[in-house]
């Protein structure tokens, strides 16, 4: 069984998740979290707010999921959140044309390719339609907004989405968010929640869904003024796959740390590489696997309508940790955009607030600044009820353009008309003022991190088998911060007394505030498996000898190596949160109480 298929079984037999609504047939691209799953995903994004929100010094905030029409004019999303959309002549079913392009070719990014240019590749390659086997060739390729339409309100109501990032929710209310953050950049606003796209052909399960889960930080700065705290993770090493080696059939990764890849240009932006060295701890904290994970940078046809610059940090999903960026299954896991001024300008100009912040000077200034007077009794009988318009777009003409007011006459666009007036009448001069500071439009910087992907790369990476007293094993090597479970409690045989010594073993655990299975049922091989397979870390058994002798005692058996000491129930508490914390590990049980000996073989 491949890796995928063995982990989508698992994760549906152990309930970490499961296709939605199967009494109903199901419906392709959304899934239910199981119990497993669920406190995975949960222990992912209180480690993702630890380490984002607060540890950076950021806000979280929780917007609603739907948002008017308008948002998403402002935000591009209306009119450039497609893809590339190809329907079967024959069956009528609709595929994603670049993921069959790439699934048939070499072709790597294929959406970053022009439609003329994947429809020819439709063709020299005779795809054909997945379901039903016909050409494709021929067939022309739509672009497919992704955004889930909706009504707000009864009757014909006012038009909505469902977001498709929980991004614009922050970017909506910068207007206040500033304010919380006393118009001093740069700061930072996370949010946790779940956006909609509707793919239009979801796969690999949670990797690919209609409904997931993302955790955002926009960073916004002053990009003439703000610097990140880059010595914080300058020795941080990145593998870093550019745009350049991509693009030479030779390309390689580059390995550097942040502060190399900064200075030699890699990433053009220090904010961006700033994210990207705190991204990569991050990972390595909750247990992706190094060997498999890469930062590789958006080719230019690929970046989103917003994105100046965008690395994405990605990784490998079906075992293979190569040196060669072409081998494995790679997927994309977070990305890192340098997002500019495009969405606080976009807003600004489309909505009815002030995006922009004002920074104060350290001292008043004296400044030159262009300024066009219309006069407003040559402006009204010409134009009417345009005059005001036209005056506001002169005065916006001299801010922006001065020069434009150097001939005889002066044009500036009103409702999309050239309109051109003397320039005697818009009264352009320069004048001296003392400003106290200026409004700035801050610049975003966007870590985007996918959870529902994040998890299941931490199960594909913790992914394990070996054999144990000649049994086939599967376990999950999850880092004990994000394991569904720290404990597993069982005494051994269905007994009152070890049964007792069990109960109270877990209320004491539980009081310690660890999370505990309690676990009674089938022998206790079985037990363990269940337990390997969801990737508890520790498991204690109450046997007979607990019982028997004085000071009471337990088993307590690593998942990993399933070494197992002995350990008196008195210390239990404090040595399993030893192990459990940051930095802790079973050696140092191991080191310090009887061993158990049991027979372990790595496959
Ligand atoms: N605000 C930026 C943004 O939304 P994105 O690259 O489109 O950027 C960010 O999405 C992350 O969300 C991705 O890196 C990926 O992990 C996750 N993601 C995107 N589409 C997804 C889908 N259909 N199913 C599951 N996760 C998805």
């Amino acid at each position: 069984m491949s890796d995928a298929r063995a982990i989508t079984e698992l994760a549906k037999r152990r309930g970490f998740f499961f296709g939605s609504n199967e009494a109903y047939g199901g419906v392709a691209g959304f899934y239910t979290f199981g119990p497993e799953g669920a406190a995975l995903k949960r222990n992912v994004e209180a480690a993702w707010r630890d380490r984002f929100t607060v540890r950076e010094g950021n806000d979280e905030i929780e917007a609603p999921t739907i948002m008017p029409e308008p948002v998403f004019e402002a935000s591009g999303h209306l009119d450039g959140f497609d893809d590339m959309l190809v329907e079967c002549g024959e069956c009528g079913e609709s595929h994603r044309a670049d993921h069959l392009v790439e699934d048939a070719s070499d072709v790597e990014e294929a959406e970053s390719l022009p439609i003329p240019e994947v429809e020819e590749l439709v063709a020299e390659y005779e795809i054909a339609c997945p379901s039903c086997g016909a050409a494709l060739a021929g067939r022309s390729i739509e672009e497919f907004n992704l955004m889930f339409a909706t009504t707000i309100g009864p009757g014909s109501g006012q038009q909505g989405y469902l977001r498709p990032e929980t991004a614009q929710g922050i970017f909506v209310e910068f207007p206040r968010l500033k304010e919380y953050a006393r118009n001093k950049l740069p700061f930072g606003v996370t949010q946790i929640g779940r956006a909609y796209r509707n793919e239009i052909s979801p796969r690999k399960g949670i990797v690919r869904t209609r409904e997931f889960t993302q955790a955002e930080l926009e960073q916004f700065v002053d990009p003439d003024d703000d610097d990140p705290p880059l010595d914080r993770v300058a020795d941080v090493s990145l593998r870093l796959y550019p745009a350049d080696q991509q693009e030479d059939p030779d390309g390689e990764y580059v390995e550097a740390t942040v502060a190399e890849a900064v200075e030699e240009g890699i990433v053009a932006s220090e904010w961006v590489a700033y994210y990207l060295g705190v991204a990569r701890e991050w990972y390595d904290r909750i247990g992706v696997d190094g060997d498999r994970f890469r930062f590789r940078q958006h080719l230019p046809g690929e970046r989103a309508h917003y994105a100046a610059d965008c690395w994405d940090a990605e990784s490998e999903v079906s075992g293979v940790a190569s040196a060669d960026p072409t081998a494995g299954d790679w997927i994309e896991i977070a990305g890192f955009a340098y997002r500019g001024d495009y969405d606080l300008s976009k807003h600004a100009a489309h909505g009815d607030d002030d995006f922009t912040v004002f920074e104060q000077y350290d001292e008043p200034r004296t400044v030159e600044r262009a300024v066009a007077d219309p006069d407003m009794s040559v402006l009204g009988p010409e134009f009417g009820g345009r005059a005001g318009d036209v005056a506001d777009a002169l005065r916006a003409l001299a801010e922006r353009d001065p020069s434009a007011f150097e001939g005889e006459t002066v044009t500036v666009e009103v409702d999309g008309e050239a309109v051109t007036v003397d320039t005697d009448v818009a009264n352009f001069r320069i004048e001296e003022r003392t400003e106290a500071g200026e409004h700035v439009t801050p610049h975003v910087v966007e870590p985007s991190f996918g959870v529902d992907r994040t998890v299941y790369t931490l199960i594909a990476h913790g992914y394990g088998h070996d054999l144990i007293d000649g049994e086939e094993r599967t376990y999950l090597s999850l880092s004990p911060e994000v394991a569904p479970t720290d404990v597993a409690v069982f005494p051994l045989v269905s007994d009152a007394a070890l049964e007792e010594v069990a109960d109270d073993i877990v209320a004491d655990l539980r009081a310690a505030g660890l999370s505990v299975a309690h676990d009674d049922s089938g022998n206790i091989g079985r037990r363990y498996r269940r337990q390997d397979e969801v990737g508890t870390p520790l498991s204690v058994t109450v046997d007979h000898e607990s019982v028997e002798e004085t000071p009471t005692t337990v088993t307590v058996r690593d998942r990993d190596t399933t070494a197992q000491v002995r350990v008196p129930v008195d210390e239990l508490a404090a040595e399993l949160e030893g192990v459990l914390e940051s930095g802790g590990s079973f050696e140092t049980l191991l080191a310090g109480y009887d061993r158990v000996e049991t027979d372990v073989t790595r496959s």
